[in-house]
């Protein structure tokens, strides 16, 4: 039923209010899609970016936020972002990679050593240019907002070491990487969206998932998912991505606006992920009664560390990048 009923839904919405970009007296509406709850960390910057947008843009565009997967999950609001539907559609690199394999390589467990790593990579022109080489797939990644370290959650047991996951069942993304990372730490890996997590650890379809603090607190999945263990052994990006026809339809002066009111966006989530991520970890302990662990990380790494060079195999470009992050640890 829910299948059914989110894409009818999406499509009423869109049809009657998007119009592929109607304009609201003289402001035209962007409409902008993702998956998580209003208020969440990600929709303030979402908020920030259509405030700055605004701003910048002197009231010519009109970003509408339209949270919590109303218009399709990532996968499907992508879509609908390709072929000119939204404008701007929010994607988890995991899922991304399903769209572009190099986006895997940032997928890798434990390719980043720290959040500094990570930045430094995300920042580079080369990364900047893979987003940008993503336009003849028909869009175009303008924002990461950074997602924390990831780590397992499970309903009856802790995780401290990987053999803890044998004969579990763990909700993954539905992405290549994540589903080989699970197995190869020895659990049965499952991939659904986002908001179908909840009902299933509930149900007792899976045991447990992988997230961050803030996620684990947003969607309830803390009321039925009492260990948390940081084993921390990925660290995925949110992406807003443009949709290309609606990109190439604009001057370049409205490109760089869109840019610079992304980058401005990036800056500000900065602050705001940490404070949240804080606040999660103490809520989780406080109000759900979360028992949180720390495994030894290095039992993990080195049940993945060789997907790192299986990664690098597999294609050129992919060796490349893996050989530039690397370079790129302090
Ligand atoms: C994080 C991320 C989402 C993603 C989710 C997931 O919460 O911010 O974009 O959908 O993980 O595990 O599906």
């Amino acid at each position: 039923m829910k299948g059914l009923l989110v894409p009818v839904i999406a499509m009423t919405m869109l049809l009657t209010a998007c119009g592929g970009g109607q304009k609201a007296g003289k402001s035209q509406v962007l409409k902008l899609s993702h998956n998580h709850a209003d208020g969440y960390p990600v929709d303030r910057a979402y908020k920030k970016f259509a405030e700055l947008v605004a701003q910048k843009s002197g009231g010519r565009y009109t970003v509408e936020i339209y949270p919590s997967a109303q218009l399709g999950d990532q996968r499907a609001s992508l879509e609908l972002a390709q072929s000119g539907v939204l404008h701007f559609a929010h994607i988890n690199t995991a899922v991304l990679e399903g769209f572009d394999s190099i986006y895997g390589v940032l997928n890798l467990p434990y390719i980043f050593k720290d959040y500094a790593h990570y930045r430094a990579v995300m920042d580079s022109p080369k990364v900047r240019q893979i987003f940008e080489d993503t336009l003849p797939k028909g869009f175009v990644p303008v924002i990461y907002l950074e997602g924390g370290a990831r780590s397992f959650y499970t309903k009856d047991k802790p995780i401290n070491t990987p053999d803890d996951l044998r004969g579990l069942k763990i909700r993954v993304q539905d992405s290549p990487t994540s589903i080989e990372m699970v197995r190869l730490l020895g659990g049965t890996p499952v991939a659904m969206n986002f908001s179908e997590v909840y009902t299933a650890l509930q149900q007792g379809v899976i045991d447990g998932a992988e997230n961050n603090a803030p996620s684990l607190i947003t969607t309830g999945h803390a009321e039925v998912a009492k260990n948390f263990s940081l084993n921390n052994h990925m660290r995925l990006s949110d992406i807003l991505v443009v949709g290309g026809d609606f990109w190439k339809s604009i001057s370049e002066e409205d490109r760089a606006m869109f840019r610079e009111s992304a980058n401005e966006t990036i800056e500000f989530f900065a602050g705001v992920w940490d404070a949240d991520e804080k606040l999660a970890f103490k809520e989780a302990e406080e109000k759900y009664n979360v028992k949180i662990t720390h495994p030894n990380t290095e039992l993990f790494r080195a049940k993945v560390f060789p997907m790192h060079e299986a990664m690098a195999k597999k294609d050129p470009r992919f060796k490349e990048l893996i050989d530039y992050i690397k370079t790129l640890e302090k």
